[in-house]
């Protein structure tokens, strides 16, 4: 589906993102500019890409979700499985989460968040995580207003 025209936009729903919506990510990702972009952005946007160009099998579930209106797809969320670390106990990821700038403060990335909170229960996972860097202060109010909180965890770094 490709990503929606603003003028018809009808009721918003939420399902589990497929690989043909990669052209709908693609040109959402190219609406995301400057300052709009959080710092892993790239990184995560250029993995799923290259997933879906892998043939035709199906996409692992991962819990990842699409946003769309009739005539097209307004926002979609990227998760992923994360492993068991330190202090962090196995569960689901969110490493980005995007709504078309026309759809912004409607509800839409909340939506997304609680599509996959729904997935992610009927798959028995129970903690859902996001790690953000401390400049990305909006991405930090949106999932605060999702009802996330900082975790109990601290990451140490020095040159090796
Ligand atoms: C971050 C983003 C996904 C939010 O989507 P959205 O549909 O506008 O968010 P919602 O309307 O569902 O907002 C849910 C809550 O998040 C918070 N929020 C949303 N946008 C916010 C902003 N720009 N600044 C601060 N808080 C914000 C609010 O608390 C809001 O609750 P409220 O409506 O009760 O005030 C969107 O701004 C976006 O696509 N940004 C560009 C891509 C990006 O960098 N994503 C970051 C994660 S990788």
């Amino acid at each position: 589906m490709p990503v929606a025209a603003i003028a018809d936009a009808g009721p918003i729903t939420v399902r589990r993102l497929q690989r043909d919506d990669a052209d709908a990510v693609r040109e959402l990702d190219s609406l995301i500019l400057g300052e709009d972009r959080s710092s892993t952005w790239d990184e995560y946007i250029d993995r799923f890409l290259a997933f879906s160009r892998l043939g035709t099998q199906a996409l692992p579930w991962s819990g990842s979700q699409v946003a769309e209106v009739e005539n097209g797809v307004v926002g979609f969320l990227l998760a992923e499985r994360q492993s068991s670390g330190y202090g962090l106990p196995p569960g689901l990821r969110i490493v980005a989460v995007a709504v078309h700038p026309d759809f912004r403060k409607q509800g839409v990335g909340r939506k997304l968040v609680e599509a996959l909170r729904v997935d992610s229960k009927r798959q028995g996972i129970k903690h859902i995580y996001s790690v953000l860097h401390n400049s990305d202060e909006r991405d930090a109010e949106f999932l605060e207003g999702c009802g996330f909180a900082p975790a109990e965890v601290k990451v140490f770094v020095a040159e090796a």
